[in-house]
């Protein structure tokens, strides 16, 4: 079945501001560092305050101690005072633009359950798009602590 999230679209058809966040996605995706598996991934989101956050994949030689683009792009929105994601652009190193794994996905889902998703390839010149809630219905929320 095809879905909607299938849809590769040029970049020049998002927003200004979506246009900008591909654009930032990418260039901090070259500041990765993923000696091991080769796999640069770059993430820029757009936080309630129309803030801007970026992260890259940062590997280690422990290999579970590495962090995701997405994760360490949230880490610096918390850090500056950021509370929610409004948007959140990833660029990896695929030609099939990746949507966010599901680690990801979790630590989304506590700050951006309303988060549209972005997926660009490499060089940011096609995109696809999703909203949080189609990539991850069910995911775990804080609610379920109460
Ligand atoms: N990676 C990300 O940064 N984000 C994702 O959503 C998927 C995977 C990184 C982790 C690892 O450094 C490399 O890509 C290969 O899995």
């Amino acid at each position: 079945m095809k879905r909607s999230a299938d849809e590769l679209r040029p970049v020049t058809e998002l927003s200004s501001v979506e246009q900008k966040l591909v654009a930032q996605a990418v260039q901090v995706r070259a500041r990765a560092y993923a000696p091991y598996s080769k796999y640069l991934v770059g993430s820029a989101l757009q936080d309630e305050r129309g803030n801007t956050h970026v992260g890259c994949n940062v590997e280690n030689c422990a290999y579970p101690s590495m962090i995701c683009a997405e994760r360490s792009a949230i880490a610096r929105m918390i850090a500056d005072g950021g509370k929610h994601i409004g948007k959140i652009v990833i660029a990896t190193s695929s030609d099939l633009p990746a949507f966010p794994c599901g680690s990801c996905l979790q630590v989304i889902a506590e700050f951006g359950k309303d988060a549209e998703v972005i997926a660009t390839d490499t060089a940011g010149k096609v995109f696809r798009r999703a909203k949080f809630q189609d990539l991850f219905p069910y995911s775990f929320t804080p609610e379920m602590l109460k």
